[in-house]
C-alpha cells in the first residue's frame, strides 16, 4: 500500500511516523494542523489504541479536533490543558534557525499560540519546505474582518519601508467569500517572494491594528523531523546544533500505512 502513495505522502508519513516517538505516556501535546500533522495525529491514535500509549491532546483548529477525536486520542481545550509537554505541527517553510512560515492551512494564531505554550515545538515537514531565506512562501496574517482594507492598505504601506521583495496582497478567499478562520477572522496573504529581516517584520506586522497574529514563528521551533520520500528522515535539534539521519521502514509499518491511506 505505501506503494501507492507519492513521494511526497511518504515523506510526510516519515517525518509524523518518527516525530511520534518523541510522544510518552502522560505527555499534554499540542496537535498542529495540515495534511503532515494529519498523519501524526493518526500515528498518535494508532499508538493509544495499539499501545496503550496515554496522552491528553490539545489541538490547533476544529479540523484536528474532529479528527483526534476520531482516532481515540483523548482531546481537551489549551485552558484545560494549561501548559503543554510537547507541540508538534507542520509547516510552510522552515529555514536553517528553524524559524518557520505557517498558516497556509489558516490556522496559524491557534497554532502560535498553542506552540508557545509549550516546553518544546517540533516541526514536521517533508523536504520541500526547507528554504535558504523564509518568503517564497505567501506569509499569511490573520486580521479581525472589522476594517480588514484599512488593515491590508496599512500592511502594503509598511513592507514599502521592509527589507522583502514584493509588497502585494491578497485577501484568502474560500470560493466567492473571504475564508473564515476558527476565530471568525480573515487571511491576508502577503507576497513577499523574500524576506530578508522576517524578525523585524513580525513585529511590525503586530503592531498594526485589526492584525490580529502573523504567520512568523520566530524562536519558537526546537527540532525538525524533515522528511524524504524514500523514508530517510533528518532530526535536526537546533538547542545540541545535531542533525542525525534515520530511516523509517515502511514495510514493518505496512498496516498502519494501509489504515492511514484509507
Ligand atoms: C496550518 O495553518 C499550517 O500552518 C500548516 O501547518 C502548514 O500549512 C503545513 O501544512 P501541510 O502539512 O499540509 O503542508
Amino acid at each position: 500500500m505505501s506503494g501507492e502513495l507519492s513521494p511526497i505522502d511518504r515523506a510526510k508519513f516519515a517525518a509524523a511516523k518518527r516525530a511520534a516517538e518523541f510522544v510518552e505516556d502522560g505527555m499534554k501535546v499540542g496537535l498542529g494542523t495540515g495534511s503532515t500533522a494529519a498523519w501524526l495525529v493518526r500515528c498518535l491514535g494508532e499508538m493509544v489504541r495499539d499501545d496503550g500509549l496515554d496522552i491528553t491532546g490539545v489541538p490547533t483548529s476544529t479540523r484536528t479536533a474532529t479528527l483526534a477525536r476520531d482516532v481515540g486520542i483523548k482531546v481537551v481545550g489549551l485552558d484545560e490543558a494549561r501548559w503543554l509537554d510537547l507541540t508538534i505541527d507542520g509547516a510552510d517553510e522552515f529555514d536553517a534557525d528553524l524559524n518557520l512560515i505557517k498558516g497556509g492551512g489558516g490556522a496559524l494564531l491557534q497554532e502560535k499560540i498553542v506552540a508557545t505554550s509549550s516546553d518544546q515545538m517540533i516541526v514536521i515537514a517533508d523536504v520541500s519546505k526547507q528554504v535558504d531565506t523564509l518568503g517564497a512562501f505567501p506569509l499569511p496574517v490573520e486580521v479581525i474582518p472589522f476594517g480588514w482594507q484599512t488593515s491590508k492598505a496599512l500592511v502594503e504601506e509598511m513592507l514599502s519601508a521592509m527589507d522583502v521583495l514584493g509588497t502585494s496582497s491578497s485577501l484568502r478567499m474560500n470560493g466567492d467569500a473571504p475564508f473564515v478562520t476558527d476565530e471568525g477572522n480573515y487571511i491576508i496573504d502577503l507576497h513577499l517572494t523574500r524576506i530578508g529581516s522576517p524578525r523585524q517584520l513580525a513585529l511590525a506586522l503586530n503592531q498594526i491594528p485589526g492584525i490580529v497574529e502573523n504567520g512568523l514563528f520566530m524562536d519558537i521551533c526546537d527540532v525538525a523531523v524533515i522528511g524524504h520520500g524514500d523514508g530517510r528522515v533528518e532530526v535536526k535539534d537546533i538547542n545540541d546544533g545535531t542533525v542525525h539521519e534515520e530511516k523509517i521502514n515502511f514495510v514493518e509499518t505496512d498496516n498502519l500505512f494501509t489504515d492511514l491511506a484509507d
